[in-house]
């Protein structure tokens, strides 16, 4: 019997009945597990596989917030890997995404090799960071206002107000549905050596808050602090680096690491020393999949150029895709004109929000120019700075 694949509706089934067994799994009862849509695969009665998404937008240049699925969970029961299923799931949740409108699609796995034949591009990087909050205080010109500190408890119906009003104008953001504050702002059980969670707010000259940095602090048996930053946001940079202020002026702590940080975080250059921050790692942030290309080229803002570029895109999933568009400073419409660059959905993916650049894939030969000086001139149309962040885990 053919496999079968479909997105029910997941409110019809609230026993979670088509979860697979042996995979970690969407808890239906867990608002913080619980996906918006849940694609199934089945082998006769029996569930063999699922993936889970979340009604999500994305923001893109031009402070343009697009809708967006938020692929999170998947899995396959070992008894049907290697045959097919993955993909199948992956093609019917992105064909049903695209039929109920959502305009882009983003994936976080570690196999971040399978992504591009799924149509997605790399997007965004992020950095892993530590800084030495000695040699980086004091910050330079953080803006003037009050910190306030709080608990995560009670601070938890306080920060999705003011990431919505301070993060989302950053390219790269997406918005954080219930499921996604349960897990962040959970009030984490106090161990021996761990301080409560806090959460300082930056309030400008009114007592308005504009910006937030979450933060817990652990001390080893030898009395050594470490901090790390699970979210830092200010609605414009020189309130980002009042938050740093407050942090390396925190007595006792010896080091401050964070997990995700922009890769072009501009505070590195407001510390004392700019070798007080130091990257660790460098990663893959953000997989983003453009679901529908009319809507996702047409919305998004482009830079000032007097070169207008023409791409031929072919989408094998999503067939409305391929096509051939022509873009300038004012907008892009479809064209039927020479193309400057023949390119698979998945390499327009990477370049859409303007990170990832189209002299960069060419130099690393996937991309192929048909006219002199088209991917520079393309990367002057959808070029975007500071650079797209993402900023949330799946
Ligand atoms: C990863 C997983 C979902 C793949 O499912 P699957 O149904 O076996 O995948 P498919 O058969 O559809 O494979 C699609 C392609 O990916 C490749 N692939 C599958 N699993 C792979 C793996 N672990 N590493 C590298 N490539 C892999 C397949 O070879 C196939 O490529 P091909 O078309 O060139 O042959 C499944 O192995 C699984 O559930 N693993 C445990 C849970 C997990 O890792 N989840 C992902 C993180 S959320």
């Amino acid at each position: 019997m053919p496999l079968q694949f479909r997105t029910p509706e997941i409110d019809r089934e609230p026993d979670g009945e088509h979860a697979v067994s042996t995979l970690p799994r969407p808890d239906p009862d867990d608002v913080s597990t619980r996906p918006d849509d849940l694609t199934t695969a089945y082998d006769g009665d029996t569930c063999v596989g699922h993936l889970g998404s979340l009604r999500s937008d994305i923001t893109v240049p031009g402070d343009v917030k697009l809708t967006a699925a938020a692929i999170t969970q998947f899995g396959v029961e070992p008894s049907h890997r290697r045959q097919g299923v993955l993909a199948g799931l992956m093609t019917t949740a992105l064909r049903d995404a695209h039929t109920r409108g959502q305009v882009l699609a983003t994936l976080s796995s570690p196999l971040s090799a399978l992504h591009p034949r799924f149509g997605f591009g790399l997007a965004a990087d992020a950095c892993a960071v530590e800084v030495d909050p000695r040699a980086a205080a004091p910050i330079h010109r953080p803006a003037l206002g009050s910190i306030d500190v709080m608990s995560v408890g009670e601070a938890a119906h306080l920060v999705p107000e003011i990431y919505d009003r301070c993060a989302r104008g950053r390219v790269g953001t997406v918005s954080r549905g219930p499921s996604t504050w349960a897990r962040r702002l959970r009030a984490a059980p106090v161990t021996l050596g761990t301080e409560q969670p806090s959460v300082a707010f930056h309030l400008d000259s009114t007592g308005l808050a504009d910006g937030y940095v979450q933060y817990d602090i652990t001390t080893d048996a030898d009395g050594v602090s470490v901090g790390v930053i699970r979210d830092l946001w200010g609605s414009d940079s020189e309130i980002e680096r009042a938050l740093w202020e407050h942090l390396v002026s925190i007595d006792d702590v010896s080091t401050w690491r964070s997990p995700r940080r922009p890769a072009d975080d501009p505070v590195r250059f407001a510390m004392a020393d700019v070798r007080a921050y130091k990257t660790r790692r460098r990663f893959d942030e953000q997989w983003l999949r453009i679901l529908d290309i009319d809507v996702a080229l047409g919305t998004r803002a482009y830079n000032a150029s007097t070169r207008a570029v023409t791409l031929r895109v072919l989408d094998p999933m999503i067939s409305a895709n391929t096509g051939t568009w022509r873009i300038d400073a004012y907008g892009s419409f479809r064209s039927q004109g020479d193309a400057d660059f023949e390119i698979g959905i998945e390499t327009l993916s990477a370049v859409y929000l303007g990170g990832t650049s189209f002299q960069e894939l060419r130099d690393a030969g996937r991309l192929v120019e048909r006219r002199t000086d088209a991917a520079a001139d393309a990367d002057t149309l959808f070029a975007s700075r500071p650079r797209p962040f993402c900023g949330t885990d799946a």
